[in-house]
């Protein structure tokens, strides 16, 4: 699949959140801008760390499920371990926790912001195998503007 220019949209990502260090604004403005401008995806947003589970945050795509326990699904998962998960066929991850049916496959990037693990950034998209390492890097580049650029004390 051709792909947009990455580099020139985490340029972009840095010019839209310059100036504001609100965590749920820029969050906001993440899932709006990654949903806009890479093709074939169906939910781009954030689980935020609250009394030990993981909370539904800002998010485009379909209504979504609001509380996630530690270390289960996708994103339990990639919190637990702190490392990203690239599922490439979600009906293969066998705790994997279905929001949208429409979801083929999954990527998750930890959120981890001076020491502190805060949340996960979860994108789905329909078509399997959607997230080669392209993709990965700047969902992972994306994920690191947005702790950049928030404050989140
Ligand atoms: N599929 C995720 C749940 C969140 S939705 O994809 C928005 C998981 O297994 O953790």
């Amino acid at each position: 699949m051709s792909h947009p220019n990455y580099n020139l949209l985490l340029k972009e990502l840095e010019a839209l959140l310059e100036g504001e260090r609100d965590a749920i604004a820029n969050a906001a403005n993440v899932s709006a801008f990654v949903m806009e401008n890479v093709p074939a995806l169906n939910w781009v947003g954030f689980y935020f760390l609250k009394n030990e589970q993981l909370v539904l945050g800002p998010f485009q795509g379909k209504a979504a499920c609001t509380r996630i326990e530690l270390g289960r699904g996708v994103c339990g998962a990639s919190f637990r371990d702190q490392k990203t998960f690239n599922v490439a066929d979600v009906h293969s991850f066998a705790d994997h926790i279905a929001c949208d049916t429409a979801s083929q496959s999954e990527l998750v990037v930890p959120l981890t912001s001076n020491g502190n693990s805060i949340g996960v950034f979860d994108i789905d998209s329909p078509l399997k195998n959607r997230f080669d390492a392209d993709l990965q890097k700047f969902l992972e580049g994306v994920a690191e503007i947005y702790i950049k650029s928030t404050n989140f004390d």
